[in-house]
């Protein structure tokens, strides 16, 4: 068993006492940060970071050299599931990500494998290796995979969509072609997060980024039960240790304590939502992660220590709370407005404990 030297990441996600608030953000690795845009230039493309362990590895660590985050987050994308099925991933630049050939026909789906992530997904489970040596037990390392149905937002689509026309079709027209894809997909991320567990990863989180976008009944049945298979489907246990698990719906406010109920041990929050109002729905079930507007990091270093303490105080005294933005943070980002970030729920939050 390996003892991690900083483990209030995984202390809060269990609801024990830690001295102070764990601090992570979503997309800590990215084009904010110039030595990322370097490193990326050197790889040629996003992909090709992703599919290099040696650069994957370089780009995670690169946050923690500046900043003292809590934890790290192999640096990957959620879309490496759709591309390992043979879907054919790229990034055309400014449009964000696209599918060669997205799923139109039934056969299409039929087709539709789970694929082996010791095969298909090496990379990403070298990566995990790779970066669990280089962070030498300072912090956690959190895996990470897409939800079923955000996945299939992508595969139907076939890249970004603003109204999941083509989805939302399916999903009312043949509800059972739907429910096939989201199948392969559960299993597919059963799969490849058990995976990376046995690799390393600490703690798992799972990013429902489109769940939000359905209606009441569609969310429960196309998103939330495929969410609950995958916890229940999970390694609890790795090396000695338990491995939490996150879920993340992004406008899932008006869901927690459905969502609360499926077995996850965090939850993560959006900015549109109080956090104490969340707290007294479902605090005693579950920890909870987030939730400061990314935004309020464009505004200089008074604001956001004012901004960050809001946050703590709604959330309030004790364990359970795991510090981070509401959602990925922004590539107009100041680099030094992370740093006020940290240190500030560090300092700030040392009285709510
Ligand atoms: O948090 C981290 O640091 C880990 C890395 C991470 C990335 N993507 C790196 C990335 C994680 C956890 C993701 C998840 C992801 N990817 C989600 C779910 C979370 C969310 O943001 O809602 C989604 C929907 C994707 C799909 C995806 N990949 C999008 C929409 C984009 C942005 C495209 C754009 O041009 O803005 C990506 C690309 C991506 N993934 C980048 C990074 C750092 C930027 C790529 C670049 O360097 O050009």
């Amino acid at each position: 068993m390996t003892k991690l030297k900083n483990d209030t990441l995984i202390r809060a996600l269990l609801r024990q006492p830690t001295p102070y608030t764990p601090v992570w953000v979503m997309r800590q690795a990215g084009r904010y940060l110039p030595e990322y845009n370097q490193t990326r230039a050197r790889a040629g493309n996003f992909l090709g970071l992703c599919k290099n362990p040696d650069y994957a590895t370089e780009v995670t660590m690169q946050p923690l050299a500046r900043y003292a985050l809590d934890a790290a987050i192999v640096f990957s994308d959620i879309l490496t599931i759709p591309d390992a099925m043979g879907l054919g991933l790229y990034f055309a630049d400014g449009e964000g990500p696209k599918f060669e050939r997205p799923l139109r026909e039934e056969w299409e789906i039929r087709n539709l494998r789970v694929p082996d992530p010791s095969v298909h997904l090496r990379y990403v489970i070298d990566a995990v290796s790779q970066i669990r040596r280089a962070l030498a037990d300072e912090v956690p390392l959190i895996g990470f995979s897409g939800s079923p149905f955000t996945l299939a937002c992508y595969m139907i689509e076939g890249g970004a969509s603003a109204d999941f026309r083509l989805v939302k079709t399916m999903l009312y027209q043949q509800p059972a072609l739907l429910h096939h894809i989201l199948d392969i997909n559960s299993r597919a991320v059963i799969d490849y997060l058990n995976a990376q567990i046995e690799a390393g990863a600490q703690a798992v989180m799972i990013f429902d980024t489109w769940g939000g976008a359905l209606a009441d009944a569609a969310y429960r049945e196309f998103s939330l039960a495929y969410l609950q298979r995958i916890i229940a489907g999970l390694k609890r246990e790795h090396d000695g240790a338990i491995i939490p698990s996150i879920v993340f719906t992004k406008g899932g406010g008006l869901w927690l304590e459905d969502i609360a109920a499926i077995g996850c041990d965090g939850v993560g929050l959006d900015w549109t939502v109080n956090i104490g109002a969340a707290r007294r729905r479902v605090g005693d079930r579950v920890a909870l992660q987030g939730n400061l507007d990314p935004a309020v990091l464009f505004a200089e270093p008074a604001i956001i220590r004012g901004q960050v303490q809001q946050v703590l105080d709604a959330y309030g005294h004790g364990s359970g709370h795991i510090f981070n933005l509401g959602h990925g943070i922004s590539q107009f980002t100041p680099p030094e407005h992370v740093a006020t970030l940290v240190d500030a729920v560090h300092e700030l939050s040392r009285a709510h404990h």
